[in-house]
């Protein structure tokens, strides 16, 4: 297994705040991020802005502000965000700074000295929104942009254009020895049958219509088009070709490489990217991870559709461990999913106030009214369901690496939710409150300190999701530092001895009627 780990976010575009759909991108790879560094994986994990293009300054513009400082605004806020979200991204690329500006540059000129970039004339049908162009049959009779429908116009200039078509034999092979390189099967099939074999058209990646972008030097009259300025931001950022990050973290063989992106740009980085790595000479990623997108009311979440929901109020509201737990565990990470205000708090109330809360609220009151606050020493076959018990912690740990190496992180945050069900029936069935009157005492000792070592292992297995409350859990069980970490939860039974001390309740229940109300409110 790779020992070193990148892992990206798409960088988004600075047109409008950032909503729960950027939120769970980000998110989700941060969770992966800190899943991987508590792990003992050398971690890299990027996130950024994509600021370029025609359409940005036309935003600007109808803000009525000078370009730059329009989206210095922008990515502020999304700064402010990610910070207030916990996100712990190592860097933050900017596609107007000049170590990215210089990159986009130097590979343009690469592509140009090799060929595979020439000069040509595009005619064809223009969406401006996607800044993209369209073949005729492509946009069909209703002359419509097959990405977001919107009307097409016809539109002619000088362009340059990458050969795709010399790369296409090449991509093909490298999807059959790596079918990672775009995931799930089904988005590298709609790559395939939808823009492959229908024949992939060479690119046009310069504009001249555009003067908010990179300048080709060769040619100043164009700009570089915003597509291959914004991938190229996975290595500017490391400092292509010659920084220490770049070498660590994508010419080692030994790093796994990761983009995480949604279902509408994976046409960019599941067949432009590698070609124009593969151009360059460049090592192509691992894996490119397709996710669904989040919907309201069967729409995507978007923008220009203006339905979008901020995740500033359901922070602020519910805190941001019930936000990142809500949005890893409730969506399943590759498929659609669907923002409800009803899915949103019932996540919280059964999962997080019902399970999770409760099961520490339990454990650490039964411990300190039958034992004075010390978690009594670990013993194993006491009662009958001891070994089931430390057989089921063992393998929920091996099942959340697994899920969580497989980026299955909806189930891997399920593996560790399980072990808390479990151990919530554990109760129910040894009965300590009877057990403490029939003055059962070696029983009772095993069962608090079974829950116990769940409670540790449950609260280091979700600290990459629960930030703040996993310490809480932590703090509750007087576990000391030196055992905070992840070699330690698999030598079950060390926590004993240690003086329990309630503290803050993890996640108050929250009245449903009420706060349905309050997210619908918002949703208007
Ligand atoms: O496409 N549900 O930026 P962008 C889930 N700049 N995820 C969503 C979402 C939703 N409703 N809406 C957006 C761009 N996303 C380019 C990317 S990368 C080199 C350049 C997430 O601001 C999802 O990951 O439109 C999607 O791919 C990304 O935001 C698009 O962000």
């Amino acid at each position: 297994m790779k020992t070193k780990f990148y892992i990206t976010t798409p960088i988004y575009y600075p047109s409008g705040d950032a909503h729960i759909g950027h939120a769970y991108c980000t998110t989700i790879c941060d969770i992966l991020a800190r899943n991987k560094r508590l792990r003992g994986f050398e971690t890299r994990f990027l996130t950024g802005t994509d600021e370029h293009g025609q359409k940005i300054k036309e935003h600007a513009k109808k803000a009525g502000k000078e370009t730059k400082a329009y989206v210095d605004e922008i990515v502020a806020n999304f700064q402010k965000l990610w910070k207030l979200m916990e996100i712990s991204n190592d860097d933050f690329i900017r596609t107007t700074e000049d170590r990215h500006i210089k990159v986009v540059q130097d590979l343009f000129s690469q592509m140009l000295k090799k060929e595979d970039i020439y000069l040509g004339e595009y005619k064809g049908w223009y969406c401006t929104e996607c800044e993209a162009f369209w073949t005729d049959i492509q946009v069909g009779d209703s002359h419509l942009c097959p990405d977001c429908h919107r009307p097409v116009h016809e539109a002619s200039e000088e362009s340059y254009f990458f050969k795709c078509s010399k790369y296409v034999d090449q991509l093909l092979d490298e999807y059959k020895k790596n079918p990672k390189l775009c995931f799930p099967t089904s988005r590298m099939n709609e790559m395939i049958n939808t823009f492959i074999k229908p024949g992939l058209q060479d690119l046009s990646v310069s504009r001249t219509s555009n003067d908010w972008g990179i300048t080709v030097k060769e040619n100043p009259k164009h700009t570089v088009y915003v597509w291959l300025d914004a991938l190229a931001n996975y290595i500017s950022a490391l400092g292509y070709p010659d920084g220490e990050l770049y070498k660590k973290f994508w010419q080692d063989e030994n790093t796994e490489i990761i983009h995480v992106i949604g279902a509408d740009i994976s046409r960019f980085h599941c067949i432009y990217w590698p070609m124009f790595l593969m151009s360059t000479g460049l090592r192509r990623p691992d894996r490119v991870f397709v996710h669904g997108l989040l919907r309201i009311k069967d729409e995507k979440m978007s923008k220009s559709k203006g339905n979008v929901v901020s995740p500033y109020p359901l922070v602020e509201r519910y805190g941001v461990d019930a936000v990142r737990y809500y949005l890893a565990r409730e969506v399943t990470f590759g498929r659609d999913g669907e923002f409800t205000p009803e899915q949103f708090v019932e996540r919280i109330n059964v999962d997080l106030a019902n399970q999770l809360g409760n099961l520490l609220n339990r454990t650490v009151s039964m411990i300190d009214k039958y034992f004075n606050g010390e978690i009594p020493e670990f013993k194993s076959n006491v009662t009958k369901f001891d070994s089931e018990i430390e057989n089921m912690i063992k393998a929920s740990i091996k099942e959340y690496e697994l899920n969580f190496d497989d980026l299955k992180i909806t189930e891997g945050v399920t593996s560790a939710m399980n072990l808390v069900a479990r151990a919530n029936k554990y109760i129910d069935e040894t009965a300590p409150w009877v057990l403490a009157k029939e003055g059962k005492t070696d029983e009772l000792k095993s069962v608090m300190s079974h829950l116990a070592n769940v409670l540790y292992v449950s609260s280091i297995l979700l600290s990459p999701v629960l930030v703040h409350q996993s310490k809480n859990i932590l703090d509750q069980l007087g576990i000391p530092e030196s055992l905070r970490n992840y070699q330690s939860i698999n030598k079950i039974g060390i926590i004993e001895k240690f003086k329990v001390k309630k503290g803050n309740q993890l996640f108050p229940r929250l009245d449903t009627k009420v706060e349905i109300e309050y997210i619908k409110w918002l949703m208007k």
